[in-house]
């Protein structure tokens, strides 16, 4: 089916300027752009990004981490977006990554691993709805 999944570029991979070649992965897997923007989040929002994690242990530095410099946040849409994109991420942890997916090239720890993208439709419809407007999302 047609989806739309949210990914941000983290601060690791904007600061070592590869959110282009982030982005040539996205479009050479069919994955359009949809809606985009840089920013450099809040503590507060970061935090309210990832409560689901707030009891896990990681929590605290994970904040830390993606309040350490700006994010380049997208939504992408295209067939089956959600798997797709996490396809071209690869494993959480870098260790584990196939070779030549996004976070075994640009990534350097588990904190520190270039990307996030959706788990599920719905986790998608709540995290494109926490950085996008209805009106910030384009229908193409
Ligand atoms: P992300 O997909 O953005 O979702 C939560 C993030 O927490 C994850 O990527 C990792 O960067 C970070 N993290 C740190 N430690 C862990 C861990 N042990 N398990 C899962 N995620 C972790």
């Amino acid at each position: 089916a047609l989806e739309r999944t949210l990914s941000i570029i983290k601060p690791d991979a904007v600061a070592k300027n590869v959110i282009g070649q982030i982005y040539a992965r996205f479009e050479q897997a069919g994955l359009k752009v949809i809606a985009a923007k840089m920013k450099q989040l809040s503590r507060k929002e970061a935090e309210g990004f990832y409560a689901v994690h707030k009891d896990r242990p990681f929590f605290g530095a994970l904040v830390e981490f993606m309040i350490s410099g700006p994010v380049m946040i997208q939504v992408l849409q295209g067939e089956s977006a959600i798997a797709k994109n996490r396809e071209l991420m690869g494993a959480t942890n870098p260790k584990d990554a196939a070779p030549g997916t996004i976070r075994a090239d640009f990534a350097d720890s588990i904190d520190a691993n270039a990307v996030h993208g959706s788990d599920a439709a719905e986790t998608a419809r709540v995290e494109i709805a926490y950085f996008f407007a209805e009106t910030e999302v384009s229908p193409r």
